[in-house]
């Protein structure tokens, strides 16, 4: 499925919480994986492929030589919530499929905790951190209608305005399908 950028309003609302009756849910899922690792991804969330539900799938194992945190870390979070942010900011390089071409430091809590349910809709109440815990933050922001950049300071975003700017009117390079604003 191509790949919602940067510009489009879907990418910019609160996503809707969803049940074990969400229609063809098992496709989708298996289409959020397939997407994701089709555009070398270790996240994906169900806005960015044009859908405002609280979905999300991540699988840091490409990243774990990197930071082990990420060891057999693959996971489906549904109608997560972020109950408690604590533990020092850390700041991190960050990237994301909806804004190609753009990668920049971003400062985060280490440590979270989550409540959320799986791919079957069993609940869990977990706590990460880690690049775990900033994976898992990255893709929350986007169920919540953020994204990484607005985490930046005004400066920082200014800098980038033109890249970003680029993105909506599709001016990338990217070797995976996406979708403009218009
Ligand atoms: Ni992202």
């Amino acid at each position: 499925m191509p790949v919602y950028v940067y510009g489009h309003p879907v990418l910019r609302k609160v996503a809707k919480e969803l049940g074990p009756d969400y229609e063809n849910f098992s496709e989708l899922h298996t289409n959020m994986w397939e997407t994701m690792y089709q555009s070398d991804g270790v996240g994906l969330a169900a806005p960015q492929i044009g859908l405002s539900i609280r979905l999300f799938v991540i699988d840091g194992n490409s990243l774990s030589d990197d930071f082990p945190e990420l060891k057999a870390f693959k996971k489906t979070f549904i109608n997560a919530q972020i109950v408690e942010k604590v533990g020092d900011k850390v700041l991190e390089s960050e990237g994301c499929l909806s804004l190609p071409g753009i990668r920049e430091d971003v400062s985060r809590p280490d440590r979270i905790r989550i409540k959320y349910l799986d791919e079957n809709f069993e609940p869990h109440d977990e706590v990460y951190q880690g690049f775990a815990s900033r994976i898992i933050q990255h893709e929350y922001d986007h169920i919540e209608g953020k994204l990484f950049v607005d985490h930046l300071s005004p400066l920082r975003r200014r800098l980038i305005k033109g890249k970003l700017n680029a993105i909506t009117v599709g001016k990338v390079d990217v070797d995976y399908r996406i979708r403009l604003p218009k």
